[in-house]
C-alpha cells in the first residue's frame, strides 16, 4: 500500500520594504519604486491566490539597525538595508478583497504595541479578511533604534520582553475569546436588541504590566483569535511558542539541528498539555530554479553577491542586536551576550570566527536554500521535510515581487503536486482551518484561550 505523505503548508515571505535581504532591489526583475503601492501588492496577492499557496505572510521591522553608540550605519539608508519599511497591517483589507483564498500573516509587536489596540485591529481584520487573517506574535528586533522612536529609555531585557509577551497574548485572547458569548448579537429589529446584554462581558484586568476594565467593543469575528503564529526561538521563546502558537516560524538551515528543533518544540507543546503535531513548524527557504542545474546554481551566485558585506553585517546587527563590525576578526562569538535576538545568535556561536560570519552572512542568513531545475528542488523540499519533520515553507523572494514566485508556481508546485507532497486543489476556508485542518474557524478547545470563554469560566474550567 503507497504510504500517504504529508501534504505541505505553503507561504510566501515578504516584508513591505524595497527589499529583503540587502541590495535584492537592484536586480533587474526587481520593481522596487512599487513597493508602497497597493495595485503592486495585489498582484502578488492574486497570483498567490491562484497559484495554490496558503498564506501571504508580513514580517515587520518597526525599526532599523542602529549599534549601541545610536549609531545608523550609513548603508542602512543608503542601500535600503529594510529602510523604508511599512505597515503590512493597513493594506490587508486591500488584498483579501481580490483574492478568494487566500491567508494573510501580519507580524506585530509585543513589545511596541499594546493589547487593546492590537486585540482591535486584528478582531476588525478578521471581519474584513472573512476569517483568513493570522497574527504574527514577535517581541521584536531593530530594538535600540525602536527604544528611541517610542521614547522609552532602554531595551527591556530578552525574557522580562517575553514575561510582557505573555501577559500581552493572555489579554488579547481574553478580549477576542471571552469578550462575548455566543450567539450575542441578535440583531433583532422587532425587539431592538442589537446585542444581548447577557452576552457582552466586562474584563477586569490588573496584571504586572497592563491593567484593562471595560467591554471589548468589536462584534464577535470569524475566527475571533486570529491564527497564531510566533517567531523567535531561544530556550524562553520556544516556550512561549509552546504555550500559544498555532503555527512556529523557524529559520534554520541544517537537516539535522531542524530535526532536533522540531522534536524539541513538539515535546515543550505536550508538556503544556497540547498534543505536538498541533503545532505547525514552518520553515524560511529559498527556491531558485533554473533550466538547468548550472543555470540555477549562476542565479543564486548572483543573487548571493548582491549585498555588500557591511549591509549584511548591519542586518546581523538589527536582527540580533551584535554588531560585527566592533570585533577582532580572529575572535569568536562563543561568550557574547544579547539582549534582542538569542536564537539568531546562537545559531553563530559554533567557533566560526567572526571575519568568517561575515563573510558567510550572504549565505547563511535566511532558510533552506534550494537550487537546481524544477524536479530538483522538489525532490529537496520532499526530502528536506521528510528529515525534519516540518509542516511546510515559508518561501522567501528571491529578488523581488511576483517575478519570485512565478517559477516556484509554475515548475515547482506540479511536482510537490505529483509526489502528493502538497494538497491537489488548494486549501479553503478560514486561515485555521486551512493550517491545522480544524473543523471550524474557532481556536482549539485545548488552547490555552479557549478558557476564556464564558461557558469555561462560568463552569469554572476556565482561566483564573
Ligand atoms: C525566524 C524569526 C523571525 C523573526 N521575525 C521578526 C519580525 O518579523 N519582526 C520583528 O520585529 N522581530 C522578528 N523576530 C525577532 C523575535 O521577535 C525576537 O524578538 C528575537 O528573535 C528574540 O527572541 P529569540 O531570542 O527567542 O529569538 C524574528 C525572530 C526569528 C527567530
Amino acid at each position: 500500500m503507497p504510504t500517504v505523505k504529508k501534504e505541505l503548508v505553503l507561504g510566501a515571505f515578504e516584508v513591505m520594504a524595497p527589499t529583503f535581504l540587502a541590495n535584492s532591489w537592484r536586480h533587474p526583475l526587481a520593481r522596487p519604486e512599487e513597493f508602497a503601492r497597493l495595485s503592486f501588492w495585489q498582484d502578488l496577492a492574486r497570483e498567490l491566490d491562484a497559484g495554490g499557496f496558503d498564506f501571504l505572510f508580513f514580517a515587520e521591522h518597526l525599526a532599523y539597525p542602529m549599534d549601541e553608540g545610536d549609531r545608523v550605519p550609513e548603508v542602512v539608508v543608503k542601500e535600503a538595508v529594510q529602510f523604508p519599511v511599512h505597515d503590512a497591517l493597513l493594506a490587508i483589507s486591500g488584498l483579501a478583497a481580490v483574492t478568494e483564498r487566500l491567508g494573510f500573516f501580519v507580524t506585530a509587536s509585543t513589545t511596541a504595541g499594546q493589547p487593546y489596540l492590537n486585540a482591535r485591529s486584528f478582531g476588525t481584520v478578521d471581519h474584513l479578511t472573512a476569517g483568513r487573517i493570522g497574527w504574527n506574535i514577535v517581541t521584536s528586533d531593530m530594538q535600540t533604534a525602536l527604544v528611541r522612536l517610542l521614547g522609552h529609555d532602554t531595551v527591556t531585557a530578552h525574557d522580562k520582553r517575553y514575561a510582557k509577551a505573555d501577559e500581552f497574548v493572555q489579554l488579547c485572547l481574553q478580549q477576542w475569546e471571552g469578550g462575548w458569548g455566543e450567539d450575542a448579537q441578535p440583531m433583532d429589529k422587532q425587539s431592538g436588541v442589537f446585542n444581548d446584554p447577557e452576552k457582552v462581558h466586562w474584563i477586569d484586568h490588573d496584571g504586572e504590566f497592563y491593567s484593562l476594565h471595560g467591554y471589548f467593543p468589536i462584534a464577535p469575528s470569524p475566527q475571533r483569535t486570529p491564527t497564531l503564529f510566533q517567531a523567535g526561538a531561544s530556550p524562553r521563546g520556544k516556550d512561549f511558542a509552546a504555550k500559544y502558537a498555532e503555527c512556529i516560524f523557524t529559520q534554520e538551515r541544517d537537516i539535522t539541528k531542524t530535526a532536533a528543533l522540531v522534536k524539541d518544540l513538539r515535546a515543550r507543546a505536550e508538556a503544556q498539555g497540547r498534543p505536538g503535531d498541533s503545532i505547525k513548524i514552518i520553515n524560511g527557504m529559498s527556491a531558485i530554479v533554473g533550466e538547468t542545474h548550472q543555470e540555477a546554481v549562476a542565479l543564486r551566485r548572483e543573487l548571493l553577491d548582491a549585498p555588500s558585506r557591511e549591509a549584511m553585517a548591519s542586518l546581523f546587527m538589527g536582527w540580533s542586536g551584535v554588531n560585527l563590525m566592533n570585533f577582532d576578526p580572529e575572535t569568536t562569538l562563543a561568550d557574547v551576550r544579547t539582549e534582542i535576538g538569542q536564537s539568531l545568535l546562537s545559531q553563530y556561536q559554533d567557533g566560526r570566527t567572526v571575519g568568517e560570519v561575515i563573510d558567510g552572512l550572504r549565505e547563511t542568513m535566511g532558510g533552506f536554500k534550494v537550487t537546481g531545475t524544477a524536479q530538483e528542488v522538489a525532490d529537496e523540499l520532499e526530502h528536506i521535510a521528510e528529515e525534519t519533520g516540518i509542516d511546510g515553507y515559508l518561501v522567501e523572494h528571491s529578488f523581488g515581487g511576483i517575478e519570485s514566485y512565478r517559477d516556484f508556481i509554475h515548475q515547482v508546485m506540479p511536482k510537490m503536486r505529483e509526489k502528493g507532497i502538497l494538497p491537489q486543489t488548494p486549501r479553503r476556508g478560514s486561515l485555521r482551518e486551512m493550517l491545522t485542518g480544524a473543523e471550524t474557524s474557532r481556536l482549539a478547545r485545548d488552547h490555552p484561550g479557549a478558557a476564556f470563554r464564558h461557558e469555561h469560566l462560568a463552569a469554572g474550567t476556565g482561566a483564573a
